[in-house]
């Protein structure tokens, strides 16, 4: 049994580490579209036909659930692809949702009107595409008034992350912060909407100081997919083992994931 988890690369690999320690028993099949990464500068509708296409090979390997764990992919593809092409027998689920019940201090399925919160002034970091899709906005309207969102479109922070070069993206994250800082100088809390920007939360956290509070996906994805799993057992599908696929190159997938996980990581051929 197991579930499908994806991600144009590497980045989904954070929200893997934390539900694989959250729900030890679960098999998980991993999938980065590393071919066609990044997402977070393409438009929706090249982000809905890669996202679809890549879902598709989740269904062959009996997973009948999905993560989208990229938040490009959650923002610009999922809501359409729940209206109209998911089968009646799969689910998708998406990464936006958890962070803005945590955000709102809501539980799962709490569908009262939008009410009053203790954040006002909310600072979310994403991927250009996420940005630009105001899936962050929309969402959070459907569950809070009064909160003031400022965004800032990370660019170059996904190319860099992805190669390694771990020195450009701490650069990018403090120049980024500084960007936001200008347009909202007092954030109560920072968003990181993307799946590969909790490898520099440090980085955030200095660079926005300490009275922000920096709300990352992993862990929030990880509590609500256990609570999903939970009420839905059926869902967990019929794929048995867990395995790391991409569509990329796959000795230097496994390479770079290696180094991102800091532990051996094979990958093979999707
Ligand atoms: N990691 C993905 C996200 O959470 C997107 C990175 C990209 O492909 O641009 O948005």
């Amino acid at each position: 049994m197991a579930i499908g988890i994806f991600d144009s690369g590497l980045g989904g690999l954070t929200v893997l580490q934390a539900c694989q320690a959250r729900m030890p028993d679960v098999d998980f099949v991993y999938l980065g579209d590393n071919q066609n990464a990044p997402y977070g500068v393409r438009t929706s509708d090249d982000v809905y036909r890669l996202t679809t296409q890549a879902v598709e090979k989740f269904w062959d390997h009996g997973c009948d659930l999905v993560i989208l764990a990229c938040n490009t992919a959650s923002a610009a593809a999922l809501r359409r692809m729940q209206e109209s092409w998911v089968p009646a027998d799969k689910r998708v689920l998406g990464v936006f949702v958890p962070m803005i019940e945590a955000l709102t201090e809501r539980n799962w399925g709490d569908n009262s009107p939008p009410r009053e919160v203790d954040v006002k002034q909310v600072a979310l970091f994403a991927t250009p595409a996420t940005v630009a899709s105001r899936a962050f906005q929309r969402e959070l309207a459907f569950r809070a008034i009064g909160v003031d969102v400022e965004t800032q479109a990370c660019g170059g922070l996904v190319d860099a992350i992805e190669d390694g070069d771990m020195v450009l993206a701490e650069a990018l994250v403090r120049s980024h912060v500084d960007a936001l800082k200008r347009k909202m100088p007092n954030p109560q809390a920072a968003v990181l909407g993307c799946t590969h920007y909790p490898l520099l939360q440090d980085v955030f956290q200095n660079a926005l100081g300490a009275d922000v509070k920096v709300y990352s996906q992993a862990t929030l994805v990880a509590d609500s997919l256990a609570d999903y799993i939970n009420r839905h057992p059926e869902k967990v599908g019929s794929g048995c083992k867990s395995l790391f696929l991409t569509t990329g190159d796959p000795l230097k997938v496994s390479d770079r994931a290696t180094q991102f996980l800091q532990s051996a990581v094979t990958f093979r051929a999707a």
